[in-house]
């Protein structure tokens, strides 16, 4: 057990660094702040986390579809959702040390948290989050355009192209992963708050008399997705937005938070917009963003429920609720406790010496594996430094091949969690894998 405080916050970057998870963007140029890059593992695991959620949200129902929207979009999206005018943080100004601060995330607003001087920061601006650019070879004539700040917009810009293609009607939603940037004044905590993130975003339109049901519906849908990926009951809560706390247009805001080492903190917000969203469109771009019901009659502009989730920063959570110590044989033995779906690396290959006549099984093996998992195989050093190698990035089975395999077409399969091995024949281990890794 390692507790949940700064020992376990650096021992999960240390590792993440080490193993190949996550590195600082730019490192050899002195490292890009607050940006970074996502190594072999780490590639492995997010797309794992973006794997399960499109399983959950898109691929396991009948109605929800996918959507893939631009990055780079033009300011009349932006004027019509309120981002232009709204989306901004209050930042102050340090006079003493030059800090800059967002003042709503401070203890005590008076005192700069940097230097600790006291009276020293300026009043606070509203300080814009989106990255504008231009499109265009010309400067003097390109048009401005926007980094998207989340994925949303797609979807509602994108309502009656949807809703026209796919024959789908309310209640239904659209579901979308991507990038999206947000010029944040305190970026920070490793990959929890940067400037470029990925989101996991759905839109669920509903007949606006079905709001309050559909958006407790999703609040429990959400919870549960995390549990059954093994999220610990007692770090994870559904916490309410007081009144005083709710964006203007919406009746019902809930966060999904998951205790990190510095405390509670969101991972996805659920929330009730009403049908604020497409109205803003429809008004500014003179389309009709409505529903009509053939059978009664009824024109209506759906409700949007949105669970909004980070797909990095939940990654992140993954690791921390994953990561163990425990004590074997005088020995420390650190282990990734995450969930097979989750785990980068599903099975290792492991011959148990480089021997010439061990390689050729071993290539068998991996040739039977590879099209069903993503394997690992490595042929270095002792098999028991070996095994804690794959502890340490959460792989759940490793395979070894041995002198007996070549007598009887049989591997030993070892267990992450509990070590047990057993003894399989190789004829039967597509099976037998299949068995303890289901979908
Ligand atoms: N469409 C609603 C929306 O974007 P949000 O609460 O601002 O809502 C949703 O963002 C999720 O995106 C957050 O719960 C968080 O997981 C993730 N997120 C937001 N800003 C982030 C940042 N700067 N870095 C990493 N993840 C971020």
């Amino acid at each position: 057990m390692v507790p949940n405080d700064d020992t376990l916050f650096d021992k999960v970057v240390n590792l993440s660094k080490r193993r190949g998870f996550v590195f600082q963007s730019a490192e050899i140029y002195g490292g890009f702040r607050s940006t970074y890059d996502y190594g072999p593992l780490g590639v492995l695991l997010l797309r794992n986390v973006k794997e399960q959620w499109w399983r959950s949200m898109v691929q396991l129902r009948h109605d929800v579809v996918g959507l893939d929207a631009s990055i780079l979009s033009p300011p009349a999206v932006w004027q019509a959702s309120g981002h232009l005018a709204n989306f901004s943080d209050p930042m102050v100004d340090c006079r003493d040390c030059g800090a800059r601060h967002r003042q709503d995330k401070m203890e005590d607003p008076d005192t700069c948290p940097s230097c600790g001087k006291s009276g020293s920061l300026t009043e606070a601006r509203e300080f814009n989050l989106m990255f504008k650019t231009h499109a265009g070879p010309m400067v003097e004539s390109a048009t401005e355009v926007y980094l998207r700040p989340e994925t949303a917009q797609g979807m509602f810009v994108n309502f009656a192209n949807v809703l026209n293609t796919s024959r789908k009607k309310p209640p239904f939603g659209i579901a979308q992963i991507g990038k999206s940037f947000r010029n944040e004044i305190t970026p920070g905590n490793f990959v929890f708050r940067t400037r470029e993130f990925e989101q996991m975003e759905m839109e669920f339109f509903v007949p606006p008399a079905d709001s309050e049901e559909w958006y407790r519906y999703w609040c429990g849908a959400r919870m549960e997705w995390y549990l059954d990926l093994g999220m610990p009951v007692d770090r994870l809560r559904l916490r309410e937005h007081d009144a005083d706390e709710l964006s203007h247009y919406s009746t019902g805001t809930s966060d999904v938070e998951f205790e990190f080492p510095w405390g509670w903190d969101e991972l996805e917000g659920i929330a009730n917009r009403t049908d604020f969203d497409l109205k803003r469109h429809a008004e500014s771009s003179g389309t009709k963003l409505e529903y009509h019901d053939p059978a009664s009659g009824d024109r209506y502009v759906p409700h949007v429920i949105e669970p909004a989730a980070g797909a990095t920063r939940t990654a992140m959570a993954f690791l921390m609720a994953a990561y163990d110590e425990e004590e074997v044989n005088d020995d420390i033995r650190t282990v990734l406790r995450l969930d097979h779906r989750l785990a980068p690396y599903k099975v290792a290959i492991l011959p148990l010496s480089k021997k010439p006549e061990l390689i050729d099984p071993s290539n068998e093996v991996l040739g039977l594996l590879q099209p069903h998992w993503m394997c690992d195989y490595d042929q270095t050093q002792a098999i028991g430094r070996r095994y804690r190698r794959q502890d340490e990035i959460g792989t759940p089975y490793c395979v070894t091949i041995d002198f007996d395999t070549l007598e009887d077409r049989a591997v030993t399969v070892r267990d992450r969690d509990s070590m047990a091995q057993e003894r399989v024949p190789i004829d039967a281990l597509v099976d037998h894998l299949t068995g303890l890794l289901p979908a």
